[in-house]
């Protein structure tokens, strides 16, 4: 079973495999996508909504997600681990993204970080690649600018496109060793995707990218409720699990559980 790494992923875009990426915040589903074929998986500051129960992203601490990190890298065998530097853990300056991701490689013991922003953030990923860390980019909408944007919105519609071309140029000329491209129209992902020979991932950004992201309990459907427009339900966790947990009240409060094999005898 060898380790993906990202020479992997750059090789894959030439042979036009696509593969998938998905969010893991624990061991066992770390483990269950580890033995699916996952080969990134990805221990995102989405976690601040789908973990901690914050409102959005921008709440989590470098402290909270690193247990998180190291629970998934203790866990993979094959899947490169990917950690999501948090809001305010890396903006001010190359040095403080560099200081974050360090932490996150030594003490998580991830193999690569993520961080949002455009061309603002080429330095950033210039010193951390220049410093033995793989950094994914972030493009098109990104949650922890949500305040500056104006709300959960597609990007790079119409004039903005060429803008959002020249940050996917600027961040690949900058080391970054792939894209995430986020609620941007699937034109102008697709565009990007040709213009890059690294691996783009789409979320909400059409079919043309090489790879494709989804949070976990979103695919699965953990999450109860209104999902974005580009997330597909493999899955209905919340109704498996919730059933399971009726029937168990219920048993109890029949005494049908537990029966004779759950019990010891004397
Ligand atoms: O934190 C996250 O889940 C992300 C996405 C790209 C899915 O950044
Ligand atoms: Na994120």
């Amino acid at each position: 079973l060898r380790r993906v790494r990202t020479h992997h992923l750059r090789q894959w875009k030439l042979e036009g495999h696509k593969w998938a990426m998905l969010t893991t915040y624990d061991q066992y589903t770390a483990a269950i996508f580890d033995r699916a074929g996952i080969p990134v998986l990805f221990i995102g500051d989405s976690a601040a909504n789908n973990v901690f129960g914050y409102e959005s992203s921008l709440p989590v601490t470098v402290d909270e997600l690193l247990p998180l990190v190291k629970a998934v890298s203790r866990t993979a065998r094959r899947a490169l681990v990917l950690a999501d530097l948090p809001f305010g853990s890396y903006q001010r300056s190359p040095e403080q993204a560099f200081d974050t991701a360090v932490r996150f490689m030594k003490e998580g013991g991830a193999h690569a970080v993520k961080l949002e922003g455009g061309v603002e953030m080429a330095p950033h990923t210039a010193l951390l690649t220049d410093s033995g860390i793989p950094v994914m980019a972030h493009i098109g909408f990104t949650p922890q600018s949500e305040h500056s944007l104006g709300g959960y919105r597609v990007q790079g519609r119409g004039d903005s496109g060429q803008a959002l071309i020249d940050a996917a140029l600027a961040l690949q000329d900058a080391g970054a060793f792939a894209v995430v491209m986020e609620m941007v129209p699937a034109a102008v992902a697709a565009e990007i995707t040709r213009r890059l020979h690294i691996p783009t991932i789409g979320i909400g950004a059409g079919v043309e990218c090489d790879a494709q992201v989804l949070v976990w309990q979103d695919a699965m459907g953990l999450r109860e409720g209104r999902a974005p427009r580009f997330v597909k339900r493999y899955a209905d966790l919340a109704g498996i699990i919730g059933s399971a947990a009726t029937q168990f009240a219920d048993e109890v409060a029949s005494s049908t559980f537990p029966a004779p094999e759950h019990s010891f005898e004397d």
